[in-house]
């Protein structure tokens, strides 16, 4: 396959290096100095967009405008997912977007929602949810943390939103958040009691499992029409 890379920084340089391993072209580099608005899009299979949040929704319009596959892992951009994903659907187009790319995260997202569902009858816990990354992160909470909380969201009877701070408002759920060194990004979710601690954790090594899983799904993407995530992926 010939691959756009939209973002050009640690994940982008990440994904070449999984990208070419796997017998693929790097056709197209894109960054904040050289832009899809004047790319030549023409000869590419799919695009990969790991840039920044306030580029994203224009990076995958110009995509679907062509009929380009994309494949984005840029967070930060959610509060446009409805327009984008009518605009997909509209035009035909083939979209797919996680909030995490790796397979650890994506299992511990299925854990979280059966641990959740687990724990739902018993109130003497208090969730919580902490994540760290490196201190060039743009968004915060994570979109890993923001997905964690959903899954908690639907599965928690007593919990109905989240705010990014320490709260003990009823109904809602703590997400805090760290910016330390170089840290690629780290995920807890923990209940705690009076008695005891239980908690879900996800520490990522390094960012190669990202980019492997973004790689699979530009390799799977083409050729179908809609919008996709990972569950779409591992499922088949
Ligand atoms: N979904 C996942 O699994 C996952 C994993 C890691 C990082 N991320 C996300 O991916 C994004 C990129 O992360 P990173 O660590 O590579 O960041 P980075 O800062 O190292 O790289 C960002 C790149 O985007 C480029 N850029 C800026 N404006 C642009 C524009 N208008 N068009 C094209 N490129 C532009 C920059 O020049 C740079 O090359 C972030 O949103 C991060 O949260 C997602």
């Amino acid at each position: 396959m010939n691959i756009a890379l939209i973002g050009y920084g640690k994940m982008g340089k990440e994904i070449e290096a999984i990208a070419t391993s796997r017998d693929h072209t790097i056709g197209l580099r894109l960054d904040s100095a050289n832009t899809i608005d004047n790319a030549d899009l023409s000869n590419i299979d799919a695009a990969i967009d790991f840039s920044v949040p306030n580029s994203a929704v224009n990076n995958i319009k110009a995509c679907l405008s062509v009929k380009l596959p994309i494949i984005v892992g840029t967070t930060g951009w959610m509060k446009n997912f409805e327009e984008v994903k009518d605009l997909c659907i509209h035009t035909q187009g083939a979209l797919f977007y996680a909030s995490n790319f790796s397979l650890g995260v994506n299992i511990m997202f299925n854990a979280n929602e059966k641990l959740a569902r687990l724990m739902n009858p018993h109130t003497s816990y208090n969730v919580s949810i902490e994540e760290t990354h490196h201190t060039e992160k743009l968004d915060s909470p994570s979109g890993t943390a923001i997905t964690l909380a959903e899954g908690l969201i639907k599965n928690l009877s007593s919990k109905s939103k989240w705010e990014n701070k320490e709260t003990s408002e009823d109904g809602s759920i703590s997400i805090i958040s760290h910016r330390e060194g170089n840290v690629p990004g780290t995920h807890s979710v923990s209940y705690d009691s009076s008695v005891d601690n239980i908690e879900l954790k996800h520490t990522a090594k390094g960012r190669a499992g990202f980019a492997i899983g973004a790689v699979v799904a530009a390799e799977w993407l083409p050729g179908k029409k809609g919008v996709f995530t990972m569950d779409d992926l591992l499922e088949n």
